[in-house]
Parts: C-alpha cells; structure tokens; sequence
C-alpha cells in the first residue's frame, strides 16, 4: 500500500521558512521612491544612518538582527541579575562547554568587546597577526595595539565561481613566509576566522584549522579562533569535508574548536542573540596567564568577569541560543535560505559569489557595474540603489570598508537568523534585477567627510554622488 503521508512529507531542501512559526509579528514599511531619495540624500549615502524604520528589508548585517525563540525569550524571564556568580553566568558557561567544548569564559558585551578584552591581553607594539581575513573591529583592535594585522586568505578566495569548497581557509603557505620575513618572534598569535566574513562568508575546514595548530605549534603562537559563525561552518564541514557527513553539527564545531588556545565570539551570530560574546580559554596550564588577565581585562573594560557587560537574561538567552545554533534543522535551514537567495540571484543573471556562504550573499558590484571604477566604490553605488530602488539595505564590502586591500569590489547582503521569509527573498531578487536593468544610469560615489580611523571609515564617512 502507498504511504499516505507522503503527500504531507517535509520538502526536502527546507529553509528556515519550514522549520518555525511566527508568533511576534512586527510591521515593517516602505517609503514612497520619492522619500527614499530624500532620505539617502539626508543620509550622506551612507546607509548606517538610515533610520531602521525607512528600511523595508535590512540585510544591513546577521549581527543581533535575528529572531529569539520561545524557549529564549522564556529563559529571559528567568535572568538571574546576581553581581557575581549568577545561575545565569553558569548557564552560559554549560552550554559553551557542551556546544563549544570550553569551560573557561570571559563575558563581554559583544564580539569587539571580546577582542578588546583578548587582543589586548595578547598583543604588544610591533607585533604581527596573521588571520585568514580579519573583520574589520579585529583588523582595528590588532591595529590599536600597535600590531600588524596581515591577511592570508585562501589562494581561491576572490575565485568567484571557483566550486572549491573552503574558500574561506588560511592560507598556510602564504602564513609560512610572512613568518620567514618578520620572524617567528614577532608573531604571538595566529588567528582563523570562522566563516570567514570578510571573504564572502566562506567556510574553513577542520583540516586547515589543524594546519593552522600545527603551525601555531611551531611558531610559539596562540592559536585564536574567531567562532562567530561556528555552528554554520560546522554545517559546512558536514556537507563538504571527507569524513564528516556521518557527524553532528556539534562533534564537528567541538573538533574544531578543540584545537583553538582562545576563542573570540560574538553571540549576536551563532548564539542566537541581540547582545552578547566572550572570550574562551582552553583548560591547559600553559594558558593560565592569559585566561587570568583576560579576566582581568574583563572587569576593567567590560564588568565583572561573571557578566562581563550582559545583563543576566542576554547571558541566559545565549545559553539557549548556542544550544539551538547547532541543532540540524535550525542550521541547515539557514543556510538553504542563504542559498535560496544566492541561487535566485544568480538565476536572474547578477553576478554573485559562488558557493555562497553561511550568512550572507555576495554581489561582484565590479562586474554589475563595470564603468564604475574602484576608487568610485561601485560596491556603495549598489547599496545606495538598492535602498532607493526597494527599501532594502546592505554593506558595501569593498574599497570603501578595505581602502588598501587587493580585493573585489563587493556588496554584501547579511541574513539576519529566523527573521525573513521567501516574499523578502523574492522582493530582494526582484529589486536588485530592477537595479541591474538600470546599471548603465548609475553613478559612483567620492568620500565628502571622513574619520579619523581608516579602519571605521565607512561607518561615519559621507559620501556623494559624482555627476555623470
Ligand atoms: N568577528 C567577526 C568575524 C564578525 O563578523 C564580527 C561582527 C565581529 C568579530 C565583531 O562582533 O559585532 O559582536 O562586536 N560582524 C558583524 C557583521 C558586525 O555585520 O559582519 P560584534
């Protein structure tokens, strides 16, 4: 006899459109084509100070954007506020070892408070930080020390059609002979950013963190892993790297963390939280010192070291949140809804990064518009269209964010976690074809105001239109 619920089967790649309800509903709104306009003109065509209520579709950043779930906003309740040593702290602290496998953690009251907190624990004047990309607050935080921070991406990393799965790795090779040119000595620490959001998301596989340790070994360096994305890389390395496909998201992430000294993560990402990170030491005798004065650190920067800038219900949040990031119908649906973007994007001939990562889609605003030249930030020149055209924000991740870098010109459309539904995807592929439609009408940008920090430039800087 045939199945009879066949019919009623879940379908078989499923986005996170399938695997939750809503229960909060939040109005969102688009304003007329004309007050776009006036809006972007207001806003120095600098998208961060748009105002959130004129966003119809933010894909602005994945970064505390996302939606909690019941169970989060339950633990929320039970928050315990204790100054010191709440059930709160203690929660969190379980569910990063049994996520994450690390016992030891340092709250802190986001990602770059975390960096602040283990950067500078780590780093002296002079010293050099190798990292597979670093994120532009690790770029500056390394760089606030008075270090040097150095890329060493995968040599496919800018392959934008390149099937090679990890693009997202570091580059061993290339991390080998900037140690041979500035010495061993000089590099305390070696950093592996995981996806790797600088380029284009991509993910990082166990083995090359593996190379990574070994190097790291040979070095003398502390190997740091850069976790905000874990649990979609995980997912990753069980879809793509030989001998995982048998594995869970969590024996995969704790095998790959595993062989990290210190973890740095923002809990606005894979802990499924508005607010929140920490800083992570291994249990190991050699670490002691580090682990102590990045407690230390702790208090003086963040709070005490048992909520360290968190109010006890983000910290009980996070406790559940990083439990659910790594459960296999959550995850996997994330990334196929990040996919489904790419895929329609892709179908209706934008130039996109393929495979697309965990997080986010990649435009080649180069190629969308190849009469733009960099140094007129053809990446922003999208941002500001996209807005005008559809309401939706994105970043630009090119000349503008990277000013040195030997790099794409890219504009990068973030998915927050569990917030938008296939109508958002269909009305983002739909504007960002009306925008390709019209490409040939679109103008680069000049810088008009800019801050004093060159890595922060795009968050402040004003911008304006260059004539035709
Ligand atoms: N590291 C990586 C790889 C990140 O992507 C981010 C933030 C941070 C560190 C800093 O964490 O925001 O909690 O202080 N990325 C966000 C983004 C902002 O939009 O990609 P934070």
């Amino acid at each position: 006899m045939a199945n009879t619920t066949d019919h009623i089967s879940m379908p078989t790649t499923t986005t996170d459109d399938f695997a939750y309800k809503t229960t909060v509903a939040t109005r969102i709104e688009l304003p007329d084509r004309a007050e776009r306009d006036v809006i972007l003109e207001a806003a120095g065509y600098n998208i961060f100070n748009i105002d959130a209520r004129n966003v119809y579709v933010d894909l602005l950043t994945d970064s505390g954007t996302g939606a909690m779930s019941d169970d989060q906003w339950a633990a929320l309740l039970r928050g315990d506020e204790a100054y010191a040593g709440s059930e709160s702290f203690h929660e969190l602290r379980a569910a990063v070892a049994d996520v994450m496998g690390f016992e030891q953690i340092v709250p802190a009251h986001q990602g770059r408070g975390a960096e602040n907190v283990l950067y500078g624990a780590l780093l002296e004047e002079g010293d050099v930080v190798l990292n597979n990309t670093h994120f532009d607050t690790t770029r500056a935080h390394v760089a606030t020390q008075d270090a040097d921070p150095v890329d060493c991406p995968a040599p496919e990393a800018w392959e934008m059609d390149s099937t090679v799965p990890f693009k997202g790795n570091l580059n061993i090779d290339r991390a080998l002979e900037v140690i041979a040119e500035v010495g061993p000595e000089n590099v305390p620490a070696i950093v592996v950013t995981i996806t790797n959001n600088s380029a284009a998301g991509q993910p990082v596989s166990v083995e090359n963190v593996r190379r990574a340790r070994e190097l790291a070994n040979e070095v003398g360096a502390v190997l740091v892993i850069d976790a905000c994305r874990f649990a979609e890389n995980a997912y990753f390395v069980q879809q793509c790297e030989e001998g995982y496909a048998g594995a869970t998201v969590t024996e995969i992430a704790r095998e790959q963390l595993a062989f990290a000294d210190a973890v740095v993560m923002s809990g606005k990402k894979d802990g499924l939280v508005n607010a929140g990170g920490f800083v992570a030491v291994a249990d190991d005798p050699g670490l002691d010192d580090l682990f102590e004065t990045c407690k230390q650190r702790g208090i003086l920067y963040e709070g005490f070291f048992t909520y360290g800038g968190m109010a006890g219900r983000d910290m009980a949040a996070m406790a559940v949140g990083l439990r659910e990031a790594v459960e296999h119908s959550y995850v996997a649906g994330r990334v196929a809804s990040v996919r489904e973007l790419a895929d329609g994007l892709a179908e209706a001939g934008i130039p996109v990064y393929q495979p697309p990562g965990g997080h986010a889609v990649y435009i080649d605003a180069g190629k969308f518009f190849p009469e733009i030249p960099s140094a007129e930030f053809p990446g922003q020149a999208l941002v500001c269209e996209l807005y005008r055209e559809g309401g939706i924000r994105g970043i630009e991740l090119g000349s503008l964010v990277f000013p040195d870098a030997d790099r794409p010109e890219l504009t990068r459309l973030a998915v927050p976690r569990r917030t938008y539904h296939r109508e958002h995807r269909q009305h983002v592929i739909e504007t960002v074809e009306a925008v390709y439609e019209r490409r040939e009408t679109v103008s680069g940008y000049r810088i008009a105001g800019e801050p004093s920090m060159p890595e922060l430039r795009h968050f402040t800087a004003d911008l304006e239109p260059i004539e035709k």
